[in-house]
């Protein structure tokens, strides 16, 4: 058995198929859009970034090429795992298991936090920003990246996918917590049509992947993201 930290939210798409996740994030964002938001809101060179839900790892080299010193936290051992294996050359990189609930890291030792698609996916991930407020710096930022439900193709496909999803709900939670909202567009972007067909069915169920498959042609897929943010 997979040791996991309690807590940790089911993620079946990296949990059970972490190299089609790979294929993913390499598809996600071939422009950068998010990071160039990120920093245009709060630079990270010669700062510490906390990669809350870091999965495998794969933004912690990016982040590294300029911060100070990065942590990955992940609930999964297994991936966390992975994740040390990826930055085994970086010497300012280190990876904990944990979950956001319980962070393993003391009080006031960030500066900036980014959560991609892990855990705060509005109410319910109360206790995860408690923690947070604990961990974060004063003037220090927390990023959260989430899906925007209600435009772009993939906004579509995820709301067939989960149909009682309310994005007015999460909006009224990250606002009511002093969140900004920054909306973007950024895209899938595949090599091939069997990396798109590979990643749609760790994404969604059999029935709506293959639906989706038929319907969308060629190797993009346009995606709209909250890139929620709060200065501490
Ligand atoms: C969809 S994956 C995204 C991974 C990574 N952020 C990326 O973009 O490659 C979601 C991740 O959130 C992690 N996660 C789930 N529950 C969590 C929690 N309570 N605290 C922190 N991370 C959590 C999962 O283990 C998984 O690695």
């Amino acid at each position: 058995m997979v040791e996991i930290a309690p807590g940790a939210v089911p993620s079946p798409n990296i949990w059970n198929s972490p190299s089609v996740y790979e294929i993913e994030n390499r598809a996600v964002d071939p422009d950068g859009t998010i990071e160039a938001a990120m920093r245009s809101i709060a630079p990270w060179a010669g700062r510490t970034v906390l990669d809350l839900g870091c999965g495998t790892g794969f933004h912690l080299p990016r982040f590294a090429a300029e911060a100070a010193r990065v942590v990955g936290v992940e609930p999964h051992a297994g991936l966390a795992a992975a994740a040390r294996r990826r930055v085994r050359d970086l010497p300012d990189v280190t990876v904990r298991v944990g979950a956001a609930q319980a962070l393993p890291l003391p009080d006031a030792s960030v500066d900036v936090v980014h959560v991609r698609w892990a855990y705060f996916f509005g109410p319910g991930c109360e206790p995860g920003l408690a923690e947070l407020d604990r961990v974060v710096r004063r003037g220090g930022t927390v990023f959260i990246v989430d899906n925007d439900a209600t435009r772009s193709t993939f906004g579509g496909w995820f709301r067939r996918g989960l149909p009682s999803y309310d994005p007015a709900a999460v909006e009224r939670f990250w606002t009511r917590r002093g969140f900004q909202r920054e909306p973007l567009m950024i895209r899938w972007e595949f090599e091939n049509r069997a990396d798109l067909s590979a990643v749609l069915r760790i994404e969604f169920p059999e029935r709506l992947a293959a639906e989706f498959e038929r319907e969308h042609r060629g190797l993009t897929v346009d995606y709209a993201v909250n890139l929620w943010w709060r200065h501490n």
